[in-house]
């Protein structure tokens, strides 16, 4: 399968400038990255680092490892028929930028077609700007770092810090950023001032284009769920009936029957 395309900044400065909105997902594993690359209109992929939570059962991003990036990177950009994929650099891994330029070079070998960076890392951004590496930023809320999960940027200091850093991105190269947890007016604010596309996550829908974590939109999250996630499907109950059904038929021997053996 041909690798997937590096991102052209330009294509998505110019989606914006003609009013195109930009839809993202995460995906993780094959199975569902194969379905999501056969929705029409998904723009993007995110291997997000909240893989940590979703597929490994930490309650922080803050374990994921390079390793474990690169691994759902390859499976998911090995399955995506050509959607481009964006793997998000885990804690620590762009603590230089010396660190940073080799671990995107890995995520890019592994197939991304850019990648993502939480906060304003100036020295980073640049680094792999001039080096080829698209970089997606994010701010906001910054799970690797936050010391609490509340909406960022309420306050005039704060959101003028977000503010300058969304400026400072876009200078430094970025071609999108990501703008978790912060006020709409915030977001709406930040994504007037930049050329680059803004891409929200519980930002309000001035933002040019959305984020949700997969597992959560598809209602397969369970325990707290936060205001900003739409479950557009159940499928956790899905899962549990027709498991408890597979589970009954077996146990009272009507799984398998004829027509589901050879003969
Ligand atoms: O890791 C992730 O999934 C993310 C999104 C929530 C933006 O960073």
């Amino acid at each position: 399968m041909a690798p997937n395309e590096v991102i052209d900044k330009q294509k998505w400065i110019d989606k914006k400038a003609d009013g195109k909105r930009i839809t993202m997902l995460t995906a993780y594993d094959a199975a569902f990255t194969s379905l999501l690359s056969q929705v029409d209109g998904l723009d993007m992929i995110l291997v997000g680092d909240s893989l940590g939570m979703v597929i490994q059962g930490h309650d922080t991003t803050r374990a994921v490892s390079m390793d474990a990036m690169l691994y759902h990177t390859e499976i998911v950009a090995r399955s995506g028929r050509g959607i481009p994929v964006i793997g998000d650099m885990p804690y620590h891994s762009f603590d230089t930028a010396d660190e940073a330029l080799m671990n995107a070079t890995r995520l890019m070998e592994a197939g991304a077609s850019a990648v993502k960076i939480e906060g304003n890392k100036p020295e980073v951004v640049i680094r792999l700007v001039e080096d080829g590496i698209p970089v997606m930023g994010h701010l906001g809320l910054l799970p690797q770092t936050a010391e609490n999960f509340k909406v960022q940027g309420k306050d005039n200091e704060a959101a003028d810090t977000i503010f300058k850093d969304a400026l400072e991105l876009e200078a430094q190269g970025a071609f999108a950023v990501v703008l978790e947890c912060v006020p709409r007016s915030l977001a709406q604010k930040i994504t007037g001032a930049l050329k680059i596309p803004s891409i929200g996550i519980g930002a309000g829908p001035d933002c040019d284009g959305q984020v949700l974590v997969l597992h959560d939109m598809l209602g397969l999250t369970q325990g707290y769920s936060p205001k900003f996630v739409k479950r557009f499907a159940q499928l956790d109950s899905a899962v549990i009936e027709a498991v408890q059904s597979y589970s009954d038929e077996v146990k009272s021997g009507s799984f398998p029957t004829d027509p589901y053996s050879y003969h």
